[in-house]
């Protein structure tokens, strides 16, 4: 079975004026590729109600399941200021295909496996402290969750909170073929490439060296692990995983200026083939 596999919609920052929307492009290109599965590696907007009636249109109108994790700004409480992160991340459990839920079994053979993560500062620069990154901001700049993603723990432990209720699942389906999907970086090969200035700081919230830890320790079933959040399109080959970021990322960043020749090279096609024998 094929799944396309995309992530980083912000369809909210995209004109609704625009001939084609984003989620136009994304339903044109599944019926070009005719996969058996969706899935959506969070940031499709930065309001939850507006990623759910997304998710629930693109499943209408492709009459396939669309699997997610929320995304940071999936879980942004900019037009809900009086929710907090867990109320956000527990309505957005209302969709039935997000794998915060649980698992979602393909076959016999194929399990996907997903959360959002988070970060632990592990991909900052070591020139700077825990308390450094714990105030999220740097030379003038705040990075937004600190704002908009108010948990009720600090984010080292909210990336544990994820690392854990991963490898449990992890273990309890050690004999599958996985994907597993997380929406922060599990590998420094997605955090923006130094010398930066600005993001030897701000790469501290991209994800973890935890998460890539985690897929070595499971490389034997988890075939894939796709992330999204750096609006990177990149692979990488880590042990025995591919790791997969396939982000169509603000229309400011693309190359070209067609939405559906943008979302042609920004849905990763994955073949979720039986193991070899
Ligand atoms: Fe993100």
């Amino acid at each position: 079975m094929k799944i396309c596999v995309v992530s980083d919609l912000h369809i909210d920052t995209y004109p609704s004026s625009a001939p084609l929307s984003i989620i136009d492009a994304l339903c044109t290109v599944v019926q070009e590729r005719k996969p058996g599965l969706l899935l959506v590696a969070g940031d499709l907007s930065s309001d939850f109600r507006m990623s759910l009636a997304a998710l629930e249109e693109i499943e209408r109108r492709t009459g396939l399941p669309c699997l997610m994790v929320p995304g940071n700004h999936d879980l942004w409480n900019w037009h809900d200021p009086e929710l907090g992160t867990w109320d956000i991340y527990n309505r957005l459990l209302d969709y039935p295909h997000n794998l915060a839920r649980g698992p979602y079994r393909v076959n016999d053979e194929w399990v996907v496996i997903g959360d959002s993560g988070w970060y632990d500062f592990s991909f900052g620069d070591t020139r700077f402290t825990k308390e450094e990154f714990l105030r999220m901001e740097r030379g003038g700049r705040a990075w937004n969750d600190r704002e908009f993603a108010p948990w009720d723990r600090p984010a080292p432990e909210m990336h544990r909170y994820f690392l854990e209720k991963l490898e449990a699942q992890l273990e309890a389906h050690r004999g599958s073929s996985i994907l597993l999907v997380t929406h922060t970086v599990p590998h420094r090969h997605f955090t923006v490439p130094l010398p930066n200035d600005t993001w030897s700081y701000f790469n501290a919230f991209l994800g973890s060296e935890a998460y890539g830890s985690l897929i070595a320790r499971y490389t034997d079933s988890i075939r894939y692990a796709v992330c999204g959040h750096v609006h990177y399109r990149k692979r990488l080959t880590f042990h025995r995983t591919e790791l997969i970021c396939s982000c169509l990322g603000y229309a400011k960043e693309w190359r070209s200026a067609d939405v559906l020749e943008e979302m042609r090279v920004s849905v990763t096609d994955l073949e979720l083939h039986d193991p070899q024998p």
